[in-house]
């Protein structure tokens, strides 16, 4: 037993209890959350109903629950405990730059700090007025596709990604937001199926690398590993993208791709190429931005 049954538990109470057993385990974060209390709180919240969202209210505090709510609590606290399972992934969903994004294990959870750029204009680095096409490569639950849409609401967007999975469960994600018209879900490998030019192209594309791969908290395992993995350096898909893009993007266009930890190894193969590294205030970091001129003149020059 988790939560005491007998009194009748109320809100607090079982949120209280849930964030002790948590903390009882040497649990991964970073899906979203920072500790046991988040975790421990999203699930009641989520299993009772309540937003979790919003500043919790003294009466939602003071609900009480019934056994029927308390075994639903007691089996998503196992499943995050015993089995390592995200929290989003145990609800079914999250949010990204303010949207309901439906998540499951056919997608990564959406985490990026693209939420940041996308919603604070583009950091200024961009005429975001301008923006005509967008295209999201490697769009996963569509999370950065839809932000971008809702951002600049004069564009369209093309999200792709090579898992047919992952677009089944995007497909759900635009079609919840009513976005059919102005975001396009497309499969491919990368550039290969698409034959448009972009203002810009955003990607988180994968990017851990063999020794993060092999050493990541057990939590990550639940996500597919085709949305980790890029080989030894983390650099095997953000290299082909680096020479590819420029075919994809108009006079003028960019490219703004999340490296994460591998920015290290990116600075390194590609020394002297003129990355803007983006620095955000709500936390996270391995962005670069670059223009498609840029590109092409450091993919010409010396090395
Ligand atoms: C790190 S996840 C990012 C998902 C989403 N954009 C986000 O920020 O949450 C990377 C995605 O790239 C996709 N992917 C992997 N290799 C790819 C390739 N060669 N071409 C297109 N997509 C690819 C994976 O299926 C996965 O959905």
């Amino acid at each position: 037993m988790i939560i005491p049954r007998s009194p009748q538990p109320d809100v607090e109470v079982a949120i209280r209890a849930a964030t002790s057993y948590l903390a009882g385990y040497d649990l991964g974060y970073g899906h979203g959350t920072l500790e046991a209390v988040d975790d421990a709180t999203w699930l009641v919240l989520e299993a009772v109903g309540i937003s979790p969202l919003a500043p919790l209210q003294a009466h939602e505090l003071g609900q009480t629950l019934n056994n029927e709510l308390i075994d639903k609590i007691e089996e998503w606290l196992q499943k995050r405990a015993l089995k390592r399972m995200p929290a989003a992934y145990i609800v079914g969903r999250t949010w990204f730059a303010g949207l309901e994004i439906k998540v499951d294990e056919r997608v990564l959870i959406p985490r990026s700090p693209f939420a940041e750029f996308v919603l604070q204009d583009c950091f200024g680095l961009l005429d975001t007025e301008k923006m005509e096409r967008v295209l999201d490569l490697c769009t996963g639950s569509g999370c950065i596709a839809l932000a971008a849409a809702v951002a600049f609401p004069d564009a369209t967007v093309d999200g792709c990604d090579i898992s047919a999975d992952a677009l089944a469960l995007a497909r759900e994600n635009v079609s919840h937001h009513q976005l059919e018209q102005r975001v396009n879900l497309v499969q491919s490998d990368l550039f290969t199926a698409l034959d448009s030019r972009y203002d810009l192209i955003l990607t988180n594309p994968p990017y851990v690398d063999r020794f993060d791969m092999e050493n990541m908290p057990a939590e990550f395992a639940h996500e597919p590993e085709l949305g980790l993995a890029a080989g030894e350096d983390g650099l095997d898909i953000v290299r082909k993208i680096l020479i590819q893009c420029p075919d994809y993007l108009k006079p003028g266009g960019a490219l703004v791709c999340e490296v994460g930890n591998s920015a290290e190894a990116l600075q390194q193969r590609f020394a002297g190429w003129p990355f803007t590294w983006l620095e955000f205030e709500q936390g996270g970091a391995g962005i670069f931005f670059i223009e498609r001129e840029d590109i092409i003149a450091s993919a010409a020059g010396p090395g």
